[in-house]
């Protein structure tokens, strides 16, 4: 069987380690905690900091399946990491195949419209420039070596253990229902499911919008988890108002709105999710808050 390399081996690539197994998995990641962590849990560490040149060239990729996990650097209009890892991954290094998590933001602002993966690229925010900049390097890095790549355009992760707990305790405030924009998610674990079948089915060049297909607007995502974990739910404000109270990067998510469209995942990749819809993730939330542990 052929090795397997998550670059960026954080929650996500965990959790895809722990359905890999048996499988050797060697996994990447830049600080020495993160690797004794990986080392703990039976994952390869290799540990290289992308942000620089040095130990990205002793990286064994060649024949790897490479699922790449890392997030761009938190400026810039470009992704340096993927610009330097295309550099150095040419001739005998080449991977066999390779899957990329990129984001939903890179379609920027739709206007609350539904939207399939032919809708025009069109970010907003830097963030979804630089992921539409890593993309792009991947399209073309897969267009001169040969290697297939497949992109997987995902919203926001959820889990039990990733849901917006310190953001509800602080208080912070909500738009109304009706102000408030259209969010997008994909369940953690299913997210997971979608990476091993893009790895096994996804078609060379193709993106797949890795979400759920049950987009809720972003408040009644609040007040449903506040509901799910017993706490209060965030107050009600006007714009202008979260304009003074939010962080720039919550309002850059408050200023887009679509409805991602997954048929092509569920049909090309046979993707069957587990958790189709909020409702469903958080009663298994909920079920695993009160099951007894043993
Ligand atoms: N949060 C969301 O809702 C969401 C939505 C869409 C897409 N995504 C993307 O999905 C991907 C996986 O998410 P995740 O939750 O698993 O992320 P995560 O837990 O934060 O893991 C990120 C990993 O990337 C590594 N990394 C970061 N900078 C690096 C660098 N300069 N050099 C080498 N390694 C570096 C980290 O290593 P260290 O631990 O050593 O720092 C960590 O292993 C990320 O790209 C994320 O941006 C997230």
């Amino acid at each position: 069987m052929n090795p397997v390399l998550i670059v960026g081996c954080g929650d996500i690539g965990m959790r895809l380690a722990k359905r890999l197994a048996p499988r050797r998995v060697v996994g990447l990641v830049r600080s020495a905690a993160s690797a004794e962590r990986l080392r703990c849990r039976g994952v390869t560490p290799v540990q290289v900091d992308l942000d620089t040149d040095t130990g990205i060239c002793a990286v064994a990729a060649s024949r790897c399946e490479v699922f790449y996990l890392a997030p761009p650097p938190g400026a810039g209009e470009q992704d340096s990491r993927v610009a330097r890892v295309c550099r150095h991954w040419r001739g005998d290094s080449l991977p066999r195949r390779l899957v990329y998590i990129s984001t939903s933001a890179v379609y920027g602002d739709c206007a609350g419209a539904w939207i399939d993966e032919s809708a025009p690229l069109e970010p907003g925010s830097a963030r979804g420039r630089r992921r539409l900049d890593a993309e792009s390097r991947w399209r073309r890095w897969s267009d001169e070596t040969g290697v297939p790549v497949v992109v997987l355009r995902v919203p926001g992760i959820y889990a039990c253990d990733r849901l917006p707990v310190k953001r509800l305790r602080a208080g912070l405030p909500v738009l109304s229902p009706q102000e408030s924009p259209y969010s997008n998610r994909i369940h953690a674990d299913d997210l997971v499911q979608v990476c091993l079948a893009a790895m096994a089915r996804g078609q060379a060049g193709a993106a797949y919008n890795a979400a759920d297909g049950a987009p809720v607007r972003m408040t009644e995502y609040f007040f449903r988890v506040a509901d799910c974990l017993g706490l209060a739910r965030p107050p009600v404000v006007d714009r202008q108002t979260a304009e003074r109270r939010l962080s720039a990067s919550m309002l850059s998510f408050l200023a887009e709105s679509k409805r991602l469209d997954n048929r092509r995942l569920l049909h090309q990749l046979g993707v069957r999710l587990q958790y189709p819809d909020l409702a469903s993730g958080l009663a298994a939330c909920r079920s695993e808050a009160v099951a007894p542990r043993g």
